[in-house]
């Protein structure tokens, strides 16, 4: 039997409201809610929210291939250490996560660490190669839920339909990158005034935006459910805000980065800025927080991308795309996102659960029998990221020298803590 705890002296919060009250949890499980509770390890939560663990569903975790970059390990323990239980694993590993085999060698991996849920999502086509369907009904007997060929977009219109019309009779999730590849050959930063006096290649939004809108009329007729990863643009958030009046199955996530940092930022021609979407304008930056404050985006997503410090410090032309997320993302949100802590938290964990469909365990209420996925952070804590001591194996954080507020102090997986006093317990 495994050791019983109490998370003490915290504000708990559900969607149905707040409360006072430590949290005693025995076997997996939350066995009681209520006033001076004991147990065998206590957990000092006061001044802090306690809620359900986070839920990212936009985690690159690089293994198997790139394991040079993170393992399913260390991005687990990144994961741990941002208030997270559960990851979706994004599929361009190499192997890509396109067969049975890959799908239960990247789960398996993630039992081993044993700090977070890892969920593979499965490859829309073959090798991301985006000409042949991957074997999607196997991969969803094998358990796939969410498939995507992140990275890239699937380019082809006709073989995107057939992936909606196959998604829907399986009762699976596609989840576009919603990137034209012909607009943006060669760009490296979003084009504006800025790239133009910068002299570098400019990735214009109506890249994204084509794709938004032909996947949106996609799913109108086919009715399969489709979800929008990191969406970066005023108009992409304007295409899903109609499509939802509609009634269509969308829903559409936003990154951290996204909201916090503007294209401006490449005028230092550092690759750590270098994202795929590119960072935005700040009027880009006011219409993502709009949706999300009237419901059209529905997830904040960290599209954690580790990259080898070697790689990074190639010319912006030739650097891959992408930064880490994990473990800064409660921090830039609460710091930069103008959301009150109950729409963050929706934002985080209960929504993506949903949307990963993992709420038989994750986004639960804080409440007795329920599973204990549990995430308690301090709001108001004022902190920067400090390299030497990330969890992840690589460093490509923009937020260096910049003031987060928002810190996890314990994380609960499983019944058992993960994250005790901000240090990771293995
Ligand atoms: O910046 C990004 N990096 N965007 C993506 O879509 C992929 C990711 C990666 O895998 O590095």
């Amino acid at each position: 039997m495994s050791k019983s705890v109490v998370i003490k002296g915290g504000t708990i919060l559900n969607q149905d409201g707040e409360l006072r009250a430590d949290v005693k949890i025995e076997n997996e499980k939350i066995i009681e809610v209520g006033k001076n509770l004991k147990a065998d390890i206590e957990l000092d939560a006061s001044g802090c929210i306690v809620t359900s663990g986070f839920v990212d569903l936009h985690a690159h975790l690089r293994e198997p291939g790139k394991e040079e970059a993170e393992t399913i390990e260390t991005g687990s323990r990144a994961g741990a250490l941002g208030g997270y239980t559960a990851l979706v694993a994004m599929p361009n590993t190499d192997p890509p996560q396109d067969s049975v085999a890959v799908i239960d060698f990247v789960r398996e991996q993630g039992k081993r660490a044993g700090l977070v849920d890892v969920i593979p999502s499965g490859c829309i086509t073959l090798g991301r190669q985006g000409e042949t369907l991957a074997p999607m009904a196997e991969l969803s007997q094998a358990g796939v839920k969410f498939f995507t060929d992140d990275g890239f977009g699937v380019q082809d219109a006709s073989l995107m339909r057939r992936a909606l019309e196959y998604a829907r009779g399986l009762g699976v999730t596609l989840a576009q990158h919603c990137e034209v590849a012909e607009l943006t050959k060669g760009a490296v930063m979003s084009e504006c005034q800025c790239c133009t006096d910068l002299g570098l290649p400019g990735w214009p939004a109506i890249a994204e935006e084509l794709m938004v809108f032909r996947d949106i009329e996609l799913v109108r007729i086919t009715g399969a459910t489709m979800h929008f990863l990191h969406l970066s643009t005023a108009r992409s958030v304007e295409l899903v805000r109609a499509a939802k009046r509609d009634g269509l199955p969308i829903t559409a996530e936003v990154t951290p980065h996204h909201l916090s940092l503007t294209q401006e930022l490449m005028a230092s021609y550092d690759p750590v800025y270098k994202v795929n979407p590119p960072l935005r304008s700040i009027e880009d930056i006011r219409a993502l927080k709009l949706g999300l404050l009237d419901g059209t985006i529905d997830a904040i997503a960290t599209d954690h991308a580790p990259h080898p410090r070697r790689d990074k410090e190639m010319s912006l032309d030739m650097a891959p795309p992408g930064m880490l997320g994990l473990e800064t993302a409660l921090g830039v949100v609460l710091a930069f996102g103008d959301l009150e802590i109950k729409d963050a938290v929706a934002l985080l964990s209960w929504n993506p659960a949903r949307i990963a469909k993992v709420d038989n365990a994750h986004g639960r209420p804080i409440s007795a029998t329920e599973p204990a996925n549990i995430c308690v952070f301090d709001p108001e804590l004022s902190w920067s990221v400090d390299l030497q001591r990330l969890a992840s194996k690589s460093t490509n954080s923009p937020y260096v020298g910049r003031t987060l507020r928002g810190k996890v102090r314990h994380t609960i997986f499983k019944g058992t803590p993960t994250v005790i006093d901000g240090q990771a317990q293995k």
